[in-house]
């Protein structure tokens, strides 16, 4: 048995006050955070509070940020979390707010589901069958990891987008969303994939930055989830929007001249078509993007009209073969990212 010290996040809401306080626990080998949580509670303050009921990774009841990264902590073991002899932070997840201690409000998280209708929606003209409705096992086997969410708000609370921007719909509203469209009992897949490509805080604001992958316990995968949603949203002809006009100008330029143009991605962005028959809205957008323009330029950032004809004819070929056969790939998980990346540096590489 070895003593640990855990920091934990205080807040009290009667009197608005927040503080860090430290307790000593003694830590049997194999214990969870959990276990240490409730020793604490049991043992030394009995006001500490926070959420937990399976003590499985069942319930998804237990998430806290620890160390700064959330995770289920009846599922993490004191010595997985820690380097031996430095304290356990424990606070509560963030982009929610706390309502006690480590409790912490999940109304948000939970109207996100509901904005994005995550529930089956069958098709009321067709006979029910006999038995169950089925659906294929190699179609299951497809999204099968967005159906494991236990709700747990691991991933909506290291979202670097819901930390700025209440609208977005989030990682696992969103890969509830995918579970649905991907779904051959749903009949709305089309109105969902017009939706999640439409609405603000839709598929298109997330900014890959993986935490959700990384703070998932489930392995849902909800940015590849998103990523799946944008191609499936594009190919159903949903690109009447900023994010697959800006997708589309971003991919477009880069397998054309073999390198990203700044310079033109704006426009392109907002619709050139847009700005020809002079919509306000659109002029808005533009306007917008003035001030990241100038740091752009400040910074040098932006391709001087010498650069902007992209990489070598060499380059441009191997780049454009690299495009090839990523969309040949049937689902973008499929390709060897580590060797795309490799590839597509040596390409842009010597020009
Ligand atoms: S990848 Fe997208 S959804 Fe996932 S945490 Fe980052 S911004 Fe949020
Ligand atoms: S996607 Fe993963 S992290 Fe997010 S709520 Fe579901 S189980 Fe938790
Ligand atoms: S207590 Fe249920 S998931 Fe941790």
């Amino acid at each position: 048995m070895a003593q640990q010290e855990f920091i934990i996040q205080r807040y009290n809401p009667d009197t608005d006050e927040s503080y860090e306080e430290s307790f000593d626990v003694d830590v049997q080998p194999g214990q969870t955070l959990l276990d240490s949580l409730n020793q604490i509670k049991w043992e030394q303050d009995g006001t500490l509070s926070f959420r937990m009921s399976c003590r499985h990774a069942i319930c998804g009841s237990c998430a806290m940020k620890v160390n700064g990264q959330s995770m289920l902590t009846c599922q993490t073991q004191v010595d997985a979390a820690v380097e031996r002899g430095d304290p356990v932070r424990i606070g509560p997840m963030g982009n929610q707010n706390v309502v006690k201690d480590l409790v912490v409000d999940v109304t948000k998280f939970l109207q996100q589901f509901e904005r994005a209708e995550t529930w089956l929606e069958p098709y009321e003209d067709q006979e029910p069958p006999e038995k169950e409705y089925r659906q294929k096992v190699e179609e299951f086997d497809h999204w099968s990891h967005a159906s494991t969410c236990i709700h747990c708000g691991a991933c909506y609370s290291d979202c670097t987008v819901a930390a700025v921007d209440e609208n977005f719909l989030g990682p696992a509203a969103l890969a509830k969303a995918y579970r649905f469209v991907m779904d051959s009992r749903d009949s709305k897949r089309e109105e969902r994939l017009e939706y999640l490509s439409e609405t603000q805080g839709g598929i298109w604001d997330c900014t890959r930055c993986y935490m959700c992958v990384q703070a998932c316990p489930k392995d849902v995968l909800p940015m590849d989830a998103i990523m799946e949603l944008r191609t499936l949203a594009i190919e159903a002809g949903h690109t009447n929007n900023h994010g697959a006009r800006h997708h589309k100008g971003f991919a477009g330029g880069v397998r054309k001249r073999g390198r990203l143009d700044e310079m033109m991605l704006p426009v392109q962005s907002v619709g050139i078509g847009r700005l020809l028959t002079g919509q306000i809205s659109a002029h808005k957008e533009m306007m917008d993007y003035t001030p990241g323009a100038i740091r752009l330029l400040k910074s040098r950032k932006l391709l001087t009209i010498a650069q902007r004809h992209g990489a070598s004819a060499e380059g441009r070929e191997q780049i454009q073969r690299i495009f090839d056969e990523v969309e040949s790939e049937k689902h973008h998980h499929d390709v060897d990212a580590d060797a795309f990346g490799a590839e597509f540096e040596t390409a842009i590489g010597g020009h």
